[in-house]
């Protein structure tokens, strides 16, 4: 396709015929001009795609097909396999469905628990996001199909989650809520990028110019074009100038409309609208020249996948005497999940799959069943419990199946609360009651409250992991698979616990981030609080052993990268996974920073007797931080450690080496600028030196009069004092005029 050759030959009207998508899921084709539709679908976790006319109520239903452990549920797995065989998988599927554009991946922080689409994102460390979702990009775009990552910026909340705004300052948002998006342009060179709905500090999204054009085209180098979340367009005008492309859904040509009348009437220049043209051009050529309308998809091999995916996803959270991997002792499945797996959650991920495996099914008659609860009811129902109790008390071990119910957690509203369903709650106490050998499986897509945690003797956190769900739970009961997921997620004591506490959903649309860069495990270690489960934990039936960490060098600039290697050996009897995370902590910073933050991070699979070497890059954004005064990265030269963990609180080794940081700050200096603060750069520190110089000889008493006036440790006194003291004073307390103050500024702003 020669798009400068067809622009050319566009009027006016079919060009911004091409800011809007011809129905639900379609751009607009152009016969004329030889450009075809092509067709978007969601995702991100299995192929959602609409036959006839598309809704967001479901009343059009979507294709049949396979559906893959949620986003929260991958993270889990920290491995970057997982990600890139589910993007090869889709991309395959895409093709064969005739489908450009797949949704997804969601890369939006998990900030509270309690966000409804927690399940379709992968975690709370941005890092993590960003590694896991540009592996999944790579692969699902080498098939020849376009990722469109979403909800570009800041989303993460479904209270007014078309109209409200997230405000939060300007380090937190680049420091959490857009490394992830970076990740996805600049090392998973996404083809397509989706605008959220709300807004970031009263701008929104769909017309937010900082966002759109200076962060992501011209910082981030993007080359792809951006789509509005569906029906995310509050002023089309303002979204073509401040870099929004597509419209969605199209259909009705009324904000087209809009955009001819502001060209004819010099509102919005066609040189901005040729922008959009040529992106959305763009695009379709790609889809064009990538086409594979001969692939064929093997559905069997494909729910194969998604078992063995789920599988490597999982958690193990508690296992008390070793209760797990069960033996040949009698065992009951407990509670409707295990019939009815809650596998996927709801809103416009939602795939149609016409047969998820239970675990009861995947059992085979190995296990007796008790319902144990009712999914749609809250209460206890009395002869559900009594029947589970029963079944309880002739087995040796049960398995109760419990979690977050389709009703607590989707998209378009937020959890009410961090606990469980009443009903399961009483289910598991009164089993424990009854039976010590309680295993606990959890579905859900964020963290719980578990009140009866210290009564049952294991824990396996499924997540929300897809169609095979109870297949891979089985094979993990059984010690067939061992697991080996680590949480992407904190899970703190109580809801009341996490940072966003008091700020979440925030109040009329407008969440503060109050709570800053430190979100997840970065606010519990900060302020020393008992959690849960913490950060990057998850326990094996194998035993993992750290050795031999290597630094390539104690001493680098910020301008060049290093290599951190170890040992990971399996010491158990089983072959086992881990995932070996590395952190990296500042030693002393004059800016807040985090205890630690996960900088790199690698998944083993191990023999027994097996030991691998993993090594680790850091460069320059493994020890900066975002500073607001060059609107950049930066690094404090001095010491870092980096520590290498089992979780982010359990630090099996640590090095560490001075990075120079190679830029500098700019100076500002005023009438409030401290004497403390002139301190910090060489001319400050000599004018401050020469001051005091100067009043030491002034006055050889001073120190004695001192102690008279003020007391013992008056010298400390007065530094601090003076330290505190603002420019100005030296006017206010007589050592020069205004203008000598005026000119001293000039000289140290120089
Ligand atoms: C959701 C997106 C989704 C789109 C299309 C929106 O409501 O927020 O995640 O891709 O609909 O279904």
């Amino acid at each position: 396709m020669d798009i400068e050759k067809i622009l050319s030959q566009m009027t006016l009207e079919e060009k911004a015929s091409l800011c809007s998508g011809r129905d639900f899921w379609h751009t607009k084709a152009i016969a004329r001009l030889g450009i075809p539709s092509a067709m978007m679908c969601d995702g991100p976790h299995g192929l959602r795609k609409q036959v006839g006319e598309g809704d967001h109520l479901g009343i059009n239903v979507s294709i049949e097909t396979t559906c893959y452990p949620t986003a929260s549920a991958l993270a889990n797995s920290f491995d970057r396999e997982v990600l890139r065989t589910l993007g090869t998988a889709l991309g395959k599927e895409c093709q064969a469905e005739d489908v450009a554009m797949l949704l997804g991946p969601g890369l939006n922080m998990k900030r509270s628990p309690l966000c409804g689409r927690n399940f379709e994102y992968f975690s709370e460390d941005p890092y993590l996001a960003g590694q896991l979702g540009a592996a999944y990009i790579q692969n699902l775009q080498a098939e020849g199909v376009s990722a469109c990552v979403k909800h570009f910026a800041a989303n993460n909340q479904e209270t007014r989650r078309m109209s409200g705004s997230s405000q939060m300052d300007e380090r937190t948002l680049h420091e959490i809520y857009l490394p992830a998006f970076e990740a996805a342009v600049k090392q998973g060179k996404t083809r397509g990028m989706m605008c959220a709905y709300n807004g970031i500090n009263d701008v929104f999204c769909s017309e937010n110019k900082m966002l759109l054009t200076d962060v992501l085209r011209e910082k981030w180098g993007y080359e792809g074009f951006v789509v509005t979340d569906w029906g995310a367009v509050k002023d089309r005008v303002k979204g073509v100038q401040a870099g929004l492309d597509l419209e969605m859904p199209g259909g009705t040509g009324t904000q087209d409309a809009l955009i001819v009348e502001a060209v004819k009437n010099g509102t919005l220049s066609e040189a901005e609208l040729d922008r959009v043209v040529r992106n959305m051009l763009q695009f379709v050529a790609d889809y064009q020249d990538n086409r594979k309308p001969d692939t064929v998809i093997d559905r069997t091999a494909n729910a194969a996948l998604s078992g063995e995916l789920a599988a490597r996803c999982a958690v193990l959270l508690k296992n008390e005497d070793s209760i797990l991997p069960l033996k040949d002792e009698t065992v009951a499945f407990i509670g409707e999940f295990a019939a009815v797996p809650r596998f996927q959650g709801a809103g416009s991920s939602h795939v149609n799959v016409p047969h998820a495996v239970s675990a009861l099914e995947a059992a085979a008659g190995k296990v007796r069943y008790a319902q144990g609860y009712d999914i749609h009811r809250q209460d206890n129902e009395a002869q559900l419990l009594s029947q589970a109790v029963e079944l309880a008390k002739q087995v040796h071990t049960v398995v109760i199946f419990a979690g977050l119910p389709d009703s607590y957690e989707s998209e378009g509203g937020d959890r009410e609360t961090m606990e469980m369903p009443a009903n399961q709650n009483a289910l598991i106490c009164a089993v424990a009651a009854v039976n010590p050998n309680v295993v606990v499986v959890l579905h859900g897509g964020s963290a719980m409250e578990l009140p009866w945690l210290d009564r049952v003797k294991a824990v396996l956190y499924m997540a929300l992991g897809g169609e095979q769900v109870g297949k891979a739970a089985v094979e993990l009961l059984y010690g067939n698979v061992n697991p080996s997921g680590k949480l992407s997620e904190t899970w703190p004591l109580r809801y009341c616990d996490n940072p966003s506490y008091l700020n979440f959903p925030g109040e009329e649309g407008k969440p503060i981030y109050a709570e800053g860069i430190y979100i997840g495990y970065r606010y519990y270690d900060k302020k020393q609080m008992d959690v849960l489960f913490p950060f990057g934990f998850g326990l094996s039936y194998t035993e993992l052993a750290y050795s031999d960490l290597k630094l390539s060098q104690t001493e680098l600039d910020d301008t060049e990268t290093m290599t951190v290697s170890c040992k990971v050996r399996n010491v158990g009897t089983v072959p086992g996974a881990e995932a070996v995370q590395l952190y990296v902590r500042d030693e002393v910073s004059t800016v807040h920073r985090p205890i630690r933050e996960l900088k790199g991070f690698a998944k083993v699979y191990l023999q027994p007797g097996e030991e691998q070497e993993i090594s680790f890059t850091l460069d320059k954004r493994s020890f900066a931080y975002y500073e607001v005064k060059l609107h950049d990265w930066f690094v404090e030269s001095g010491r870092f450690f980096v520590d290498i963990g089992a979780s982010s609180r359990d630090i099996r080794l640590s090095g560490c080496v001075s990075v120079n940081g190679t830029a500098e700050l700019p100076i500002h200096v005023d009438r409030l600028t401290t004497i403390g603060e002139l301190t910090s750069f060489p001319k400050g520190k000599a004018f401050v030196e020469q001051m005091i110089a100067a009043r030491k000889a002034h006055s050889q008493a001073a120190t004695a009069d001192n102690e008279k006036n003020m007391g013992e440790g008056s010298d400390k006194i007065v530094k601090s004092m003076m330290t505190e003291m603002p420019l100005c004073s030296l006017v206010t307390y007589g050592v020069m005029t205004f203008s000598q103050l005026d000119d001293l500024i000039a000289m140290l702003n120089e």
